[in-house]
């Protein structure tokens, strides 16, 4: 039996499934320690294991993923917002225990167990999906880039077992949900702020413009940024824990005094890029430059945190010290293994200024979105802010700014676009 079409959030932090039957949407809940959850963490371990004296790279994902990482006994590769990659031309493959692999294969991985425990909970073969795309993905400079990233994404659906994949805007899905608390028509700004991108939508949606059936003209402008959750952490790292582990510190070279090299620090704060400092040539230029360094114990507490994989305690730290950001005027920063101990408190305020670049950039596109439409922020109606990173004050504050607190709508932060999805899926039938 071949089942309907499910709609498919595949996240760079969190993704969801949601089936629409008989108007009624309904959102998959994955098994997770300690309970169930509808958003399952995009994230992927890897383990060299011997069986009957053969290796082969055991798998997974999602909280199984987590649990298997926390409890390793041998040295395993934990990957986090794989969707990042998508965008990117330099890096086609990596490195997985000497062999190479392509991300998209990586990222099937996820949506193959997604799929999978999906079809378990909903009783029927699950192999068609309406699945999500930022409108622009994270590092895409043009539309090219845009299409080859879709491209890359059909093809990790493909390989994860869906025989067919439509692709809807991410945003868009989510004023498809939104629009069914609607009791009359309404332009409404779609902004949803994820793990990577940040996506918008201008869009009609309604009763009436269902009943009457949807027009091209309906979706006034779509816009997106690749800056979100992850870059707003980018910064948590820079500047509580970089320092502790040597950015910024000097090295003497001959009889020069030199900065310790930067690039190491830019990958310790992308977490898709983390798991890859690991690499024979980083660890070897890490010892050399720890021999020279002036000050030695910071650079050995940053060869400590690679070597033994800590990246996702690391993630965990900044994690709870950001979420609590957005509940109080200031959080308690602590990360403590081993040769490295960094306990610090962060004040909102400060977090505000260390993100100010990239909640400047925000506010540009949605400029950008309304000028390009030729629309006013007084013809807007209602402004619905979703995903994980809407929670941080002062991405809302944007928004209520220019559109008054009173339009804003918030809710559904981890699964409004799943089920969107799951809407238009139904719609098309
Ligand atoms: N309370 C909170 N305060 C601040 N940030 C939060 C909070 N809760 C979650 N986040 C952030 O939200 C992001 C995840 O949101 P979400 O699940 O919507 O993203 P995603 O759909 O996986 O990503 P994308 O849509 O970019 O592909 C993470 O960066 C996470 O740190
Ligand atoms: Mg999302």
């Amino acid at each position: 039996m071949r089942g309907g079409a499910v709609g498919v959030d595949f996240g760079t932090t969190n993704s969801s499934i949601a089936r629409c039957a008989n108007g009624a949407v309904e959102v998959v809940r994955f098994p997770a320690v300690g309970g169930e959850t509808e958003s399952y963490r995009s994230l992927l371990y890897l383990e060299q294991v011997r069986q009957q004296g053969k290796s082969r790279t055991a798998s997974w994902t999602g909280p199984e993923g987590i649990e298997h990482y926390l409890t390793r006994e041998a040295a395993g590769r934990l990957i986090q917002s794989l969707k990042s990659f998508l965008a990117s031309r330099t890096l086609e493959t990596t490195e997985v225990f000497g062999r190479r692999v392509k991300i998209e294969e990586l990222i099937a991985r996820i949506l193959g167990d997604l799929r999978e425990k999906a079809e378990r909970q909903l009783g029927e073969p699950v192999s068609r999906a309406v699945a999500g795309r930022p409108v622009r993905f994270v590092g895409a400079e043009t539309e090219a880039d845009n299409e080859y990233a879709e491209a890359r994404l059909r093809k990790a659906y493909r390989l994860a077992g869906f025989d067919s994949v439509e692709f809807e805007m991410e945003p868009v899905a989510a004023a498809h949900f939104y629009e069914s608390t609607l009791m009359r028509d309404e332009l409404i700004l779609i902004g949803d702020f994820g793990g990577g991108t940040s996506d918008f939508s201008l869009i009609r949606v309604g009763p009436e413009v269902r009943r009457r059936g949807r027009r091209a003209e309906d979706l006034a402008g779509n816009a997106g940024v690749g800056i979100a959750g992850d870059a707003f952490d980018a910064k948590i790292v820079r500047h509580l824990v970089s320092p502790h582990l040597g950015a910024g510190s000097a090295m003497r070279s001959m009889d020069k005094i030199l900065p310790v090299p930067t690039w190491v620090y830019a990958k310790l704060e992308r977490w898709h890029h983390l798991s890859f400092l690991k690499a024979r040539e980083t660890m070897h230029m890490l010892a050399s430059v720890k021999a020279q360094a002036l000050e030695p114990a910071k650079i050995a507490a940053l060869i400590h945190l690679v070597n033994e994989d800590l990246g996702y305690h690391l993630y965990q730290a900044v994690q709870k010290t950001k979420c609590e950001l957005s509940r109080e005027e200031q959080a308690r920063f602590r990360f403590v293994d081993g040769a490295m101990e960094v306990e610090a408190v962060a004040r909102r305020e400060e977090f505000e200024s260390w993100i100010a670049e990239e909640v400047a950039a925000i506010e540009g596109c949605v400029d950008g979105l309304l000028e390009g439409a030729g629309v006013r922020a007084a013809e807007v109606n209602m402004v619905f802010l979703t995903g994980g990173s809407s929670f941080v004050p002062v991405v809302r504050r944007v928004f209520e700014r220019r559109f008054g607190g009173e339009k804003i709508r918030t809710g559904s932060e981890f699964t409004s676009v799943a089920q969107g999805l799951a809407l238009k899926a139904a719609e098309k039938g």
